[in-house]
């Protein structure tokens, strides 16, 4: 089946009858799946065949995921209601694909989809206020609660709105987006984007070598256009754990619109919860840098930056 979209592991297809066995599975398992859904009575194929035939006679946004390596079912994603540019996000996956980090992969990938294809500037969703699963999942790609009564949560997303998530390796193709953007605005940086670079930013993300890097991504318009890295400090000076920042950067186009220092705060927020007091900043010797560096609060310039190669 041709997908209409993808995202690094995960196939989007149209929904089709072939897989009612598999939404049967996953719908009908009611502690895993069907609770969370507010599906309490369970479905028959026939009912689930019904409902194939009238989104696909509706041409309606809603997919089934597929794992590219297996072609095995994960779930399904869909926009409901849409109408005035705003949709309504739901999610479902299968219980042995749940814990994956394909939640995480897929929601990006959907929303990007509505606002790329579908012209969406909103996306919207409402949620059990005990599914802190998903609530924790929707927050990590850029959802933010708007609303709630004692029975949902409701969260969203804007099109042009800033949202900062944590850079897994699900975001590595949005950051090589980025950085060639990077390069289109300006034409100073350094490195090249070859497969070997790539090789060694993916293998970043695997195993525990890594741990103590912290790295987050701003998005707007549905697309990569910031981010911050930095790294935990360990010494035995005097038993503390401080932090460095390694690099802060925001596409050109995008400066001025506070895209830096929410960043910055991102990370605030995350080494507070660390217990880490301190964070070590070498400024870069350009005009701009120097500024925003000037105007972040509670930070002082001193000391003096040096270089040693190894
Ligand atoms: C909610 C759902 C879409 C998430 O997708 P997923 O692929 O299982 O989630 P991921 O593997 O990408 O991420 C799970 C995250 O939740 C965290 N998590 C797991 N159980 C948790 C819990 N009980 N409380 C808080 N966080 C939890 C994991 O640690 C992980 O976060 P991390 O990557 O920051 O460590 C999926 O589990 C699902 O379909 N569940 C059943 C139906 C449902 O709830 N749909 C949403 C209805 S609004």
């Amino acid at each position: 089946m041709t997908p209409i979209f993808t995202s690094e592991r995960i196939d989007f297809v149209p929904v089709s009858e072939a897989l009612v066995p598999d939404y049967l599975a996953m719908i009908n398992d009611r502690e895993r799946v069907g609770r969370f859904i507010g599906r309490i009575q369970p479905i028959t194929a026939e009912q689930d065949r019904w409902w194939v035939q009238k989104k696909l006679a509706e041409g309606a946004p809603v997919f089934s995921m597929l794992e590219k390596a297996t072609g095995a079912f994960i779930g399904n994603i869909e926009f409901m209601d849409v109408a005035d540019g705003a949709g309504e996000l739901g999610i479902a996956i299968t219980a042995g694909m749940q814990d994956r980090g394909y939640g995480t992969e897929a929601i990006p990938a959907m929303v990007r989809y509505g606002m790329d294809a579908l012209g969406l500037r909103h996306v919207f969703l409402k949620v059990f206020p005990d599914n802190a699963r998903a609530i924790h999942v929707y927050e990590k790609c850029g959802f933010r609660e708007y609303d709630r009564t004692e029975d949902d949560v409701f969260m969203k997303i804007t099109k042009d709105g800033l949202h900062i998530v944590p850079y897994t390796a699900a975001n590595v193709p949005d950051v090589l987006s980025f950085e060639r953007r990077l390069r289109e605005e300006e034409d100073f940086w350094g490195w090249v984007i070859d497969d070997a670079y790539i090789a060694q930013v993916q293998k970043s993300f695997e195993g525990d070598a890594f741990r103590d890097a912290l790295s987050f991504l701003a998005y707007m318009d549905g697309q990569a256009v910031g981010r911050i890295d930095a790294c935990l400090i360990r010494s035995h000076f005097d038993g503390s754990t401080k932090a460095y920042l390694d690099w802060i950067c925001v596409l050109k186009s995008y400066r001025h619109r506070g895209v830096a220092q929410a960043l910055l705060e991102r990370l605030r927020r995350e080494l507070k919860t660390k217990g880490v007091d301190t964070l070590i900043a070498l400024t870069a010797a350009n005009e701009e840098a120097q500024r925003f560096y000037k105007s972040v609060p509670n930070s002082l310039m001193r000391d003096t930056g040096i270089w040693i190669d190894i």
